[in-house]
């Protein structure tokens, strides 16, 4: 496949012609973005001969995709390293071969490999061209010369082969990497490194591969692709443009949005363009304009709600989605107000809410976390509490109505039915016999459950 490995180039080590009969797993945690990579590095290594296999029990090499942006989600890889070990060593199996790779790999580097986590590998995130070689002599038996490869190349992109993807409906294309935003309580900038873009040639590319593996719809992925700009020339309206004119696309979605560069041009482009869907995913973090400024998130409440009233006047049946941290250091029950008053104010569809969790170096370490953690946990419950209630009554609302969506897989429950997505994003679960994935389906909605709906085809 042309392009498959973008601009990454071997970094001078001998890739053995097979895997030496190697078995790789490789379990994601994190972001989308590790989604698409784990597919990269699946690609990289079945290319040098590796076998890659679906589950962790069968495997030689165990490679684990991390994620650094909060504390508990670095513990629990550790904790899964142990947990890998210990299974082995009780049904006395041979031990794998476990590596780390992305953020945490990135992050902490040669330290992994300290403390007695019993850790072989660590590869950071643009590094993944490293491993056909790395694994080669390990699993060869000879020690690399190296086991801890990480640092950015910011020219390095990854092209992850479409026709490897198990992803539901929606094939992920990842438009740049890294993140020039330095919100004060992130650790994405630093593990990611700064932003830079894929030419828009292969991500033109890219996606025309996936039509020709089958796909029809794709996400355009990157920490903040609403700031995609190519030479200063090309921006991510006008990439939507080009990816729309793609023939055989039909469906194309977008993650993640800063509300910064939520520029009414291009909330016209995505209420002009059919193929692009009406689902805005913008993290607003906070409702509180001091806790913003602390956030460096670099917009007010009032900007973003701005953002959300043209959108609605733009975007025929847009909906929208967020990210919330509570306890930043500093924020006062007032702050914490605001934002509820966003949750009500906006109607989400669905928010994402966290506690704050303060990372090693990032600007905020500075501040004095001082929320303490129960007040954390009652402000989150409270917020998705108020969610909870404010969702339901929109939801209420929308029973009884039409509408068309694409069959993505089975659904766990109820047995023989089907999980269906509508451009806007809601899922409804749809019983009945000779259903496909990737069918278009017109049905109306007769209940729902959480932020899945009910559905049947009408007599
Ligand atoms: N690029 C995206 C999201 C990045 S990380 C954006 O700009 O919004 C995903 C989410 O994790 C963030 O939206 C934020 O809500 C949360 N997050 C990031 N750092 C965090 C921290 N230190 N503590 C708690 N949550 C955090
Ligand atoms: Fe992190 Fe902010 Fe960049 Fe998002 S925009 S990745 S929250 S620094
Ligand atoms: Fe986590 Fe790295 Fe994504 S820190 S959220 S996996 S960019």
């Amino acid at each position: 496949m042309s392009g498959f490995q973008g601009e990454l180039t071997e970094l001078g080590r001998a890739t053995p012609a097979n895997g030496n009969g190697c078995n790789v797993f490789v379990e994601t945690y994190g972001c989308q973005m590790n989604v698409y990579d784990s597919q990269a590095i699946f690609g990289l290594l079945q290319r040098a001969g590796f076998a890659t296999v679906q589950s962790e029990p069968e495997a030689d090499v165990v490679l684990i995709n991390t994620c650094s942006v909060r504390e508990h989600a670095e513990h629990r890889v550790l904790s899964r390293v142990g947990e890998l070990r210990r299974k082995r060593e009780l049904a006395g199996l041979p031990q794998p071969i476990i590596g780390i790779c992305g953020c945490m790999a990135e992050r902490m580097g040669d330290d992994l490999q300290k403390n007695n986590h019993r850790i072989d590998l660590v590869v950071g995130v643009d590094n993944y061209d490293t491993l056909p070689g790395l694994l080669g002599e390990l699993t060869g038996h000879v020690e690399p010369v190296q086991r801890t490869v990480t640092g950015h190349r910011s020219e390095a992109h990854y092209v992850a082969p479409p026709e490897l993807y198990p992803v539901n409906n929606s094939h992920l294309v990842t438009i740049h990497k890294g993140c020039d935003y330095k919100c004060t309580y992130c650790i994405v900038p630093y593990t990611r490194g700064p932003q830079s873009e894929k030419h828009p040639d292969q991500i033109l590319e890219e996606i025309r591969t996936v039509v020709a593996a089958g796909g029809s719809e794709v996400t355009l992925l990157g920490q903040n692709v609403t700031a995609y700009s190519w030479q200063q020339d090309l921006d991510f309206a006008a990439l939507l443009e080009l990816v729309a004119d793609v023939p055989g696309v039909e469906r194309i979605r977008f993650l993640t949005g800063h509300p910064r560069d939520m520029h009414r041009h291009l909330m016209d482009a995505i209420g002009r363009l059919d193929k692009v869907c009406p689902w805005l995913h913008i993290p607003i973090q906070s409702g509180s304009d001091r806790v913003l400024r602390r956030m460096k998130r670099l917009y007010t409440k009032a900007e973003y709600l701005d953002v959300v009233s043209y959108a609605r006047k733009v975007i025929p049946g847009v909906t929208f989605s967020s990210d919330f941290i509570v306890g930043f250091p500093g924020e006062s029950e007032i702050d914490f107000q605001d934002t509820l008053e966003v949750v009500r104010e906006v109607k989400y569809d669905q928010i994402f809410s966290f506690k704050y969790s303060e990372r090693p170096g990032v600007p905020a370490a500075r501040l004095d976390d001082d929320v303490p953690v129960e007040e954390k946990k009652r402000r989150l419950a409270e917020l998705m509490a108020l969610q909870e209630e404010t969702w339901n009554r929109e939801a209420a609302a929308l029973v009884g109505q039409m509408w068309t969506g694409v069959v993505e897989a089975e659904a766990r429950r109820p047995a023989g039915a089907w999980r269906v997505r509508t451009a806007n994003n809601r899922k409804f679960v749809l019983g009945g016999d000779g259903i496909v994935v990737g069918q278009n389906v017109r049905a109306k909605i007769t209940g729902y459950r959480n932020t899945t709906f009910l559905a049947e085809i009408p007599a």
